[in-house]
């Protein structure tokens, strides 16, 4: 349903008795926030001038969906807040969608992606809104889910899942894995496309972003705040893979995945594809950068290329955790400097240069952390994802079983 019904009595808001200003109302989990959730805000926002996001609570999603969410609400709350589109945050909001939600907050229209919600009993939370011809549709971001990141995220660790073929795959339309398809136009869409300001204070970090979490999004907002134009190098996913921390399959998203799912985010101003690893001369020159931060949060380990051919196999502690390194990866950089190579720092050249800063994000959160959640309570994962398809392809059926009635019933008058 795309067209307003203006006849419709239940309808108590229209664009006038707001100043001429259309609010638009979307809600969801917005779990393990991805670049689906910023694109479905994007589009939301272009049907109005303010958009307003109700975010369910933890207890919400627990008794609607089964399973509580891998992000909490806190840091669900946050990260929505961080989303360029977003206007204002609506922390615990109703799962139902009701027209008091949407008067409440002056929004005319409520706005959802053409895919399927429905309660713990089955039925569609957005059926009220639609009676009353205050839902609009948008296009559901082909290639990325929830469920589908979930799924990942299970097969990642080949230490606890020695077959990796018992995670089911996901045939759902919805929520199924499609590949993402990366397109100059989609970066376009979410790109801030600006120059930075004459005399701007460029801000340079560089990292693997995974499974962008609000640890990440408190460390950039630290780290702008040193400057006033920030840029975000992403590395690619061999980068990635070879500084991972353990054994797990890293990273969970793509580079394009990643850099959509950053582009998404009001504090980054541009990103580089496929960063490197050590930071040049060259680089600092190129995008004027004056000054590098790193977080303190996550040791800096040396580059890759400068451990070729040698063997590093062992086990540091990180979070009073013991980690093993396995020969794929390297060790954290107080282990090389032993006799080792020298200079494998790759802030070295910012180093000497004085234009290194170290920033406290103030966020203890890692990537790590948020695998740690799924894989921890791996049968609760492996039935939420079953469940959420079961339910999908149960209300498709029920769909398809209409129309079919419908084309009978046609069949039969004619
Ligand atoms: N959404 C979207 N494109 C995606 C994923 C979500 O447009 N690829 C939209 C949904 O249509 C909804 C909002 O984002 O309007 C919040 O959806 P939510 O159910 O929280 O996210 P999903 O990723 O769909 O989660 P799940 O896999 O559990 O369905
Ligand atoms: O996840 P990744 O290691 O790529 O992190 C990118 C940057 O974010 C790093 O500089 C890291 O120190 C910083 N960070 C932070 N606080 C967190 C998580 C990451 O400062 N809680």
């Amino acid at each position: 349903m795309d067209k307003m019904d203006t006849s419709n009595e239940m309808m108590t808001m229209d664009s006038n008795n707001n100043n001429g200003v259309t609010k638009i109302w979307c809600d969801g989990c917005y779990d393990i926030t991805h670049f689906g959730h910023s694109n479905n805000l994007r589009q939301a926002k272009e049907l109005g001038d303010v958009l307003i996001v109700g975010v369910h609570s933890d207890a919400e999603i627990e008794k609607n969906k089964g399973s509580r969410p891998v992000f909490t609400e806190e840091e669900r709350y946050a990260l929505i807040r961080g989303i360029k589109w977003v206007d204002q945050v609506i922390e615990n909001a109703p799962y139902c969608t009701t027209l008091e939600t949407l008067d409440k907050y002056e929004c005319q229209f409520c706005a959802h992606g053409n895919d399927i919600t429905t309660t713990d009993a089955g039925v569609d939370t957005y059926q009220m809104v639609k009676d009353a011809g205050r839902y609009k549709e948008v296009d559901r971001t082909q290639g990325v889910s929830t469920t589908d990141l979930v799924k990942r995220i299970l097969k990642s660790d080949p230490t606890k899942n020695s077959d990796n073929s018992t995670v089911p795959e996901i045939i759902s339309p919805y929520t199924g894995s499609t590949q993402f398809l990366a397109t100059t136009r989609k970066l376009k869409q979410f790109a801030a496309m600006k120059d930075p300001p004459p005399n701007a204070r460029v801000v340079y970090v560089a990292g693997t972003f995974d499974l962008f979490h609000p640890g990440h999004l408190a460390f950039l907002e630290a780290a702008r705040a040193l400057g006033d134009f920030l840029i975000v190098g992403l590395y690619d996913d061999t980068i990635s893979a070879r500084t991972s921390p353990t054994g797990i399959q890293f990273p969970i998203m793509t580079l394009l995945e990643r850099v959509q799912n950053i582009l998404g985010y009001r504090v980054v101003d541009e990103v580089v594809i496929g960063a490197p690893f050590t930071i040049s001369r060259d680089l600092l020159d190129h995008l004027q950068v004056a000054v590098v931060a790193h977080g303190i949060e996550t040791q800096i380990l040396p580059d890759p290329d400068t451990r070729k051919g040698l063997d590093f196999r062992g086990c540091y502690t990180h979070k009073n955790t013991k980690i093993y390194v396995e020969k794929a990866t390297v060790p954290p950089i107080s282990n090389l400097l032993d006799g080792r190579p020298q200079n494998p720092d790759p802030y070295e050249v910012p180093k000497s240069l004085g234009i290194f800063a170290e920033v406290d994000s103030g966020s203890t959160l890692v990537t790590r952390d948020l695998l740690d959640r799924v894989l921890a309570n791996r049968a609760v994962y492996e039935k939420r994802n079953a469940d959420k398809e079961r339910k999908e392809l149960a209300r498709l059926h029920a769909d398809l079983g209409k129309q079919e009635q419908i084309m009978a019933n046609m069949q039969a008058e004619d």
